[in-house]
């Protein structure tokens, strides 16, 4: 069967990866320039994020260009933040890139703070923008699940199955700092997936006697010898006087803070983990290759029929889009079951 003629609203699009990078950004970039390319709509590549489209940085894309690519973490075109792009005279340099290389389309790969800047570009001159969710924090207020976050969280996972081997093997517990910025998302889903003794996450700010102390207290009356708390690197204490106390401040780090508490409390010497930038890396999961893949897919799709302002987002399992405005305008939300599963789990023993 020949291939379908299409009649497409944008004739040239580019496509850029902001912020902090994430595995399965190189397969939804694929799927753009292979969606593209069957569409008969131009690619060009923006390497560097924002500060790229401003200097120019830019290539023709073919399919050649993203093969062998979906099973790689990181992105070939490169991330950076830009400060120049937060004023009105970079996006016009932006935009005058735009023109010089024909664009009339942008697919930008990343998070809130990408969205909004793609926001301001397309409402202060004529491009059409659409963006897809990528951050391992899974922090999107729009979206079930933005590319990444399946493959940090079994990072996570693995790392934190290989501390348990060896806390029980010393009797010890683990303190795990896992990614997350200001959310707990991640966190509430591998301390859930590992069993942890104890969860941590900064929309619940802790309290170390009622969240960890008496976590592990019950834990060993029940006969346990090794402790694994997790705590998101957000997590904060509802009352930060004993952590002054202790000579300690919020850029002690998040783990750190939990592990001097405890060994304050109960003399042991717990030993802190922080996972940090492991958990950005890898190759994407099966998960994160098929809901990029499906979402650069159908980025493309909506730009040709002529949207622009839109986000792609994955809820209940479909992928579809929402208004730009609307989308950052919503805020992040946990897993309410998840709360409520990892309360009970980490509340009996
Ligand atoms: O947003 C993704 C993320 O990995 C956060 O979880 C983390 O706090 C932040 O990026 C780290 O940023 P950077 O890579 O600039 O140190």
């Amino acid at each position: 069967m020949g291939k379908e003629e299409f009649t497409n609203k944008v004739k040239r699009i580019g496509v850029l990866t902001s912020g902090g990078d994430a595995p399965g950004m190189n397969a939804a970039v694929r799927a753009v320039v292979r969606t593209s390319v069957y569409r008969g709509i131009d690619v060009i590549g923006i390497r560097r994020g924002w500060q790229g489209l401003i200097t120019g940085d830019m290539f023709r894309m073919t399919t050649k260009d993203v093969s062998h690519i979906i099973d790689t973490g990181g992105t070939l075109l490169y991330t950076a933040r830009s400060d120049e792009f937060r004023t009105k005279e970079g996006r016009k340099k932006a935009y005058d890139n735009c023109r010089l290389f024909g664009l009339d389309g942008l697919v930008v790969i990343g998070g809130d703070g990408t969205f909004a800047g793609a926001l301001a570009l397309s409402t202060e001159f004529p491009i059409s923008v659409v963006g897809i969710p990528g951050t391992i924090d899974n922090d999107i207020g729009c979206t079930h699940y933005s590319i990444g976050y399946d493959t940090a969280a079994n990072t996570a996972v693995e790392a934190i199955d290989k501390l348990r081997d060896t806390m029980q093997s010393h009797e010890r517990c683990s303190v795990i700092e896992v990614m997350g910025h200001r959310a707990g998302n991640l966190a509430l889903y591998v301390g859930l997936a590992t069993g942890a003794t104890a969860v941590l996450i900064p929309e619940e700010p802790w309290d170390i006697r009622r969240d960890v102390i008496e976590k592990i207290q019950a834990a060993r009356i029940a006969g346990r010898t090794n402790f694994m708390i997790v705590v998101a690197e957000g997590a904060h204490p509802q009352d930060p006087t004993e952590i002054r106390e202790e000579g300690l401040t919020l850029k002690s780090g998040a783990g750190f803070i939990i592990g001097a508490l405890i060994k304050k409390h109960l003399g042991m010497s717990p030993r802190v983990t922080v996972l940090g930038h492991v958990q950005r890396g890898g190759a994407p999961s099966a998960r994160d290759r098929v809901t990029a893949t499906r979402m650069g897919h159908y980025a493309v799709n909506i730009l040709a029929e002529g949207k622009t302002n839109r986000i792609v987002v994955h809820t209940e399992g479909a992928i579809h889009d929402i208004d730009m405005v609307e989308g950052l305008s919503m805020t992040n939300t946990l897993n309410e079951n998840e709360k409520v599963v990892v309360k009970t789990m980490t509340g009996v023993y």
